[in-house]
């Protein structure tokens, strides 16, 4: 076998066979089939396409090229969330230890925010002393001690995936259903929850632009799941505006502990419930109410105690970045679009996000969002505060904000994205 072959294959339109798949994973995996040819294969996958069985054999090539995790002996039944990446989505922060207080075990494996998404690691990492990176042990123990682990998944756990992410990153190949649902559902997999729930999301903000391509992306990834065994479900949900009033790690934090102590935006209470019933459902726990351990402090006592089992201090002050700047509405009326995409760059480029894996990000810088689309805003007020460390980048951040806010005639009514 070798690389140029496979590539010509799928250049010219051809199924994988099932030999070519598994032999291209495990020789790139190994550094034989080299990052080029891979980039031009991910170009004409994501040109040309799979078919459902293509994406289930390249999937499970991912996951034979590492290890599986075992959560078997835990005495609670495993479950998780996945989403698809968006701005100001900080839901998995408030929803793992509410799903703990709920009675499931949730092994949330997350990532660091690359391009105009956050990520989770990277928010939590503004928490004084928060430690990301944790042995399988370590997870272990945290799981079993508090029901709710969110960690960086080790080197060893689909590590096919983990190169390939990264080329795919700077080679304009991210956006394929066939290669983000492999990537997704080999690391669940891998990772070995009994349960999963997606969110799929669907927006100018999202991965994928229309609700239709969501819709093909949630069931190639259940489909995937459940051929593996994984309770799997999937929910698409609107990422056309930022969700919540952050976009930025330590302003995100902010908001869940507001969402932990029974207050917080509704879009953003709205989903983690949302969420957490599918996540008890599937994990077998129908009768579990989230909403009564988020009012009760229960959920709140989880994250306390996730949060110091991974070496953060809880109650140390969040970082408050140097620098603000405020962006006042352009006239008076009615908010009717507020971009997620644009608040996504302004964030990124205020210091929020990084351009390469390497780069280190502010833990202060972000942009807050004083009004959501329906609002009735006057000229002038102030509709977002921008803050980072580096107030060279304002100038820099107000540009990709240009053309991101609409406001019509006092008096429209405004269709929110179903
Ligand atoms: N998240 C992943 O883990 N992989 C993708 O391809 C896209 C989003």
């Amino acid at each position: 076998m070798d690389a140029i072959s496979v590539i010509r294959a799928k250049r010219d339109r051809n199924r994988l066979t099932d030999a070519q798949i598994d032999w291209v994973v495990d020789a790139y995996t190994r550094g034989e089939v080299a990052d080029e040819q891979m980039s031009a294969l991910a170009m004409a996958i994501l040109l040309n396409g799979m078919d459902r069985a293509e994406i289930a054999r390249w999937t499970a090539a991912m996951i034979a090229s590492g290890e599986r995790m075992d959560f078997s002996s835990l005495p609670r039944p495993t479950a998780d969330k996945h989403s698809t990446g968006g701005v100001g989505d900080k839901i998995t922060l408030p929803l793992a230890p509410l799903v703990a207080a709920c009675g499931a075990a949730v092994p949330q494996l997350s990532g660091r925010g690359l391009g105009h998404t956050g990520g989770t690691l990277d928010k939590l990492e503004s928490i004084p002393g928060w430690r990301a990176l944790l042995s399988n042990r370590e997870m272990l123990d945290v799981l079993r001690d508090v029901g709710s682990v969110i960690c960086a998944a080790g080197d060893g756990l689909a590590p096919a995936d983990r190169k390939l992410y990264a080329l795919r990153d700077v080679t304009g190949t991210v956006e394929s259903i066939p290669l983000i649902a492999s990537s997704i559902m080999s690391k669940k997999i891998a990772e070995g929850t009994g349960s999963l729930v997606l969110d799929v999301k669907a927006g100018s903000g999202a991965f994928m632009k229309n609700a239709e391509d969501a819709r093909e992306l949630a069931a190639t990834m259940v489909g995937l799941g459940t051929d593996h065994g994984v309770r799997t479900v999937a929910l698409l949900t609107d990422m056309s505006t930022p969700l919540g009033l952050t976009a930025g790690n330590a302003l995100e934090v902010r908001e869940s502990v507001e969402v932990l102590a029974g207050g917080g935006p509704a879009d953003v209470v709205e989903l983690t419930l949302a969420l957490a019933r599918e996540m008890l459902d599937a994990a077998g726990l129908p009768d579990a109410d989230p909403a009564k351990a988020l009012a009760d402090g229960s959920a709140m006592d989880h994250w306390r105690r996730m949060i110091a089992a991974q070496g953060g201090d809880p109650d140390a002050p969040l970082p408050v970045a140097r620098d603000r700047h405020v962006v006042t509405a352009p006239a008076s009326g009615i908010l009717t679009g507020l971009d997620a995409y644009a608040v996504g760059v302004a964030a990124w480029r205020l210091g929020a996000g990084r351009a390469r894996k390497e780069d280190p990000v502010q833990a202060g810088a972000g942009v807050e969002l004083h009004a959501k689309p329906g609002a009735a805003v006057t000229a002038g007020q102030p509709l977002l505060t921008l803050h980072t460390d580096t107030p060279e980048k304002f100038g820099y951040a107000v540009e990709a904000l240009e053309g991101a806010v609409a406001v019509a005639e006092p008096g429209t009514a405004y269709e929110p994205t179903p």
